[in-house]
């Protein structure tokens, strides 16, 4: 092979696993046979806070074939998740604190209270229906409505600061020249990735293997090593293939730790395959939120004030803040500044990490203010955008690695055509239709963290690389293989990339839209390793040190491999070490992905139906490594992100903290036929801090989304809808 091939990097290059994935060839993992595997069901609690005070299973155990009921008076042990340090990783990935089946308290209406384990699915199922369970309450608190009152502040951390401050910014907003003074609210929101969560689970003496649908294998080894008092090297997680994950497969959740505990005591291999409506009830999803955004202004649209605060829940036995203001840190150039993020605990099941946590919904409040207050000012809202442009980031004076939100709106005014926009709301119409355009800036945070990763050149001139990484349907492996194939120098088809399983290197979870240039990094640090040994051989052995298969021949090698990291326990420690100070370092910059998002929408005029009709989305995403799958990424993002706007919410009872609607019949999300034809287009520009240039893409699309709708049906309509989702009895 000779290094003078055509770099792949940047090609629009098919995945890899395309053909497996559409002819059905890939398995996921409900779908690995074993022999005697039962099956179980999950029993869920009725209330939202209280206690178990009888079980009675006698019905479900009379169902023909159920092997088992588990309660918590015959369930093993598990090791509670909260023992265990605050720094620890399998702490963090907890989904819950809660000790399932190992405890008669109950925090959440829906928390799994039993599980019946049977020879098919369907009996277990048909069987946790006929448990019967009796509660004793107490005082819970269900209601965001009311219970927003009680928060307060929430922590920050170094990856996700909470608050900010910048001079006296309610003292600037009184007295600006034009300002809004915005209230906006969006829903809570739940996970429903095309694969529901699953998980197959076979003990083998005290050696375990979990078929799991996880966005973070390593992280899920080390915390089952945690709760099942077992090491880390007696597990195997296998995750080949992921049907989406969006943060809901990043933690774990009581499904996984179940399906263990009920394969553990039965001595049985167990598949627990959630339902649709299980997942509602086990895995957390989005917090609703509560959000003021003000902004003030000069008669020039020159920001004086900027303030953004939210106010958002927790579980009160786990979930994470959401980072509602982070884009407020660094969009603006305005004079003043306040944000502020509280939170207050609730009975609910804890919220989690979804689709751009933060940025999805904190993007909606911020973008929609902005173009509001550039109808008072009687400015374009790109050219308002424009004025405030920063040079550092406002709140810390950081320095953006690389920032070209200029760019991104001039690309995409000229594709979407903005110039042919009259300005007036209500002012253009296609026949009876009223028709709106709208614009919202996307952002999101870039991050990488380590990983560890092999890469072995065999004398046939075939390239293996080995990363535990994730691939949830983005073409993560095609990325890998572009990437390793340029830096070798070898042709893209010689290199295949092994990923989905904890024997291999061990990679991060795949969120936070980190994993590309995580994973990126090592492989270029592996294949430089690889390239200095080539070229010693070739020395040593007088090849020219560009055929490396030659030279493996002619050194009598049937293969050389480079590594990254390390499995054993000292290169683990080696490699946290590696990731905090990665993090730490990076601190330094401002860096992020960010886009402009037009949307053209038709309006109804007799019935508030809202259509989107054309979607324009430009991105800076730093370089592009395959064209054709982060536009692929970016159509799904600013799908899910319509969802967003008009139809998706969860219905929780405040009365009972209860969702409502579990299923996919009351939880509302577009189908092909709300979906227009989505125009994406990237900058293609290097970040310069970043391995290849790469800053991550996926949740930026996500982002400015539901603002660019809103502010484009207020374009149509002359109406402004501050609260998610925004459907026809908002619009009328
Ligand atoms: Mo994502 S919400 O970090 O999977």
């Amino acid at each position: 092979m000779t290094g003078t091939l055509d770099p792949v990097v940047g090609k629009p290059i098919d995945r890899v696993d395309g053909n497996a994935k559409t002819t059905g060839g890939a398995r996921f993992t409900a779908e690995y046979p074993y022999p005697n595997l039962a099956h179980a069901a999950l029993v869920h609690s009725t209330i939202a806070r209280g206690r178990i005070v009888s079980v009675d299973t006698t019905a479900a155990t009379a169902v023909p074939g159920v092997i088992a009921v588990l309660t918590h008076h015959n369930a093993p042990p598990m090791k509670p998740a909260s023992k265990a340090s605050r720094l620890n990783l399998s702490t963090l990935v907890s989904g819950t604190s809660v000790n399932f089946l190992n405890t008669d308290q109950v925090h959440w209406n829906g928390q799994p209270v039993a599980v019946v384990v049977a020879e098919s699915g369907e009996a277990a199922r048909a069987a946790a229906r006929l448990v019967r369970v009796g509660y004793r309450p107490s005082e819970s608190v269900v209601d965001f409505a009311t219970a927003q009152r009680d928060a307060k502040p929430q922590p920050g951390n170094a990856l996700m600061p909470s608050g900010a401050k910048k001079g006296d910014a309610e003292a600037a907003l009184a007295a600006a020249a034009v300002s809004v003074d915005l209230r906006f609210t969006t829903p809570p929101l739940n996970h429903n990735a095309i694969e529901p969560h699953a998980t197959t689970a076979a003990w083998d003496g005290d050696r375990l293997t979990v078929h799991e649908t996880t966005q973070s294998i390593d992280w899920l080894r080390s915390h089952l090593a945690l709760r099942f008092a077992v090491p880390r090297a007696n597990i195997r997680i296998v995750a080949p293939y992921v049907g989406g994950g969006f943060g809901g497969k990043g933690s774990v959740w009581p499904g996984t730790l179940l399906a263990v505990l009920a394969a553990r005591a039965t001595g049985r291999p167990v598949r627990l395959s959630l339902t649709r409506e299980a997942v509602y009830r086990t895995v957390g999803g989005r917090t609703p939120s509560v959000q003021r955004v003000a902004l003030g202004a000069d008669s020039n649209g020159k920001l004086s004030a900027l303030v953004h605060t939210s106010v958002s829940y927790v579980g009160r036995v786990g979930g994470t803040g959401e980072p509602v203001t982070s884009q407020s840190r660094h969009l603006y150039a305005a004079d003043t500044m306040l944000l502020r993020q509280d939170i207050v605990e609730m009975d609910l099941i804890p919220n989690t990490f979804m689709r751009a946590p933060g940025e999805a919904i904190g993007t909606f409040g911020l973008e929609a203010a902005v173009d509001e207050l550039a109808y008072r000012l009687g400015l374009d809202p790109i050219e308002l955008r424009m004025r405030n442009e920063p040079a550092v980031s406002p709140v810390d004076g950081h320095k953006f690695s690389h920032r070209l939100l200029r760019e991104v709106y001039a690309l995409g005014a000229d594709r979407f055509g903005w110039a042919n926009r009259s300005p007036r709301p209500g002012s253009m119409r296609d026949g009876r239709w009223l028709v709106g355009m709208g614009v919202a800036t996307a952002y999101h945070p870039a991050m990488r963290f380590t990983a560890d990763v092999t890469v072995r050149l065999s004398a046939d001139g075939s390239v293996l690389v080995r990363c535990g990484f994730h691939e949830m349907g983005m073409g993560a492996a095609t990325a890998q293989a572009q990437i390793a194939a340029d830096a070798l120098g070898v042709p893209f088809e010689a290199v295949r990339v092994a990923y989905g399983d904890s024997d291999l290197p061990a990679a991060p979870m795949a969120g936070g839209s980190i994993q590309t240039a995580t994973a990126a990094g090592s492989v270029l640090a592996a294949s430089e390793k690889l390239k200095r040994r080539l070229r010693s051989l070739a020395r040593r052995h007088g090849t020219d040190g560009v055929h490396h298969a030659e030279t493996l021949v002619r050194a009598g090698l049937p293969a050389i491999e480079a590594a990254v990291g390390s499995g054993t326990r000292l290169g683990r420690l080696a490699s946290q070490a590696r990731l905090m100070s990665t993090i730490m370092r990076d601190r330094r910059w401002a860096r992020a992905a960010c886009g402009a998002q037009f949307c053209e929408v038709r309006v109804d005029p007799d019935t508030g139906e809202v259509r989107v009709t054309r979607w324009t989305g430009v991105f800076d995403i730093g370089r592009v490594v395959n064209p054709k799958t982060a536009a692929s990424q970016m159509r799904g993002g600013i799908v899910m992100g319509i969802g967003m706007a008009l139809a998706e919410e969860t219905l929780v009872d405040p009365r009972t903290g209860r969702i409502m609607n579990p299923g996919l019949a009351g939880y509302h999300l577009p189908v092909h036929a709300d979906i227009p034809p989505i125009d994406v287009a990237f900058l293609d520009d290097p970040d310069p801090t970043m391995p290849l240039g790469i800053v991550g893409a996926g949740e930026v699309s996500i982002t400015g989304v539901a603002a660019a709708v809103a502010n484009a049906v207020h374009h149509a309509t002359g109406r402004r809808i501050h609260d998610l989702p925004i459907t026809l009895d908002k619009v009328m």
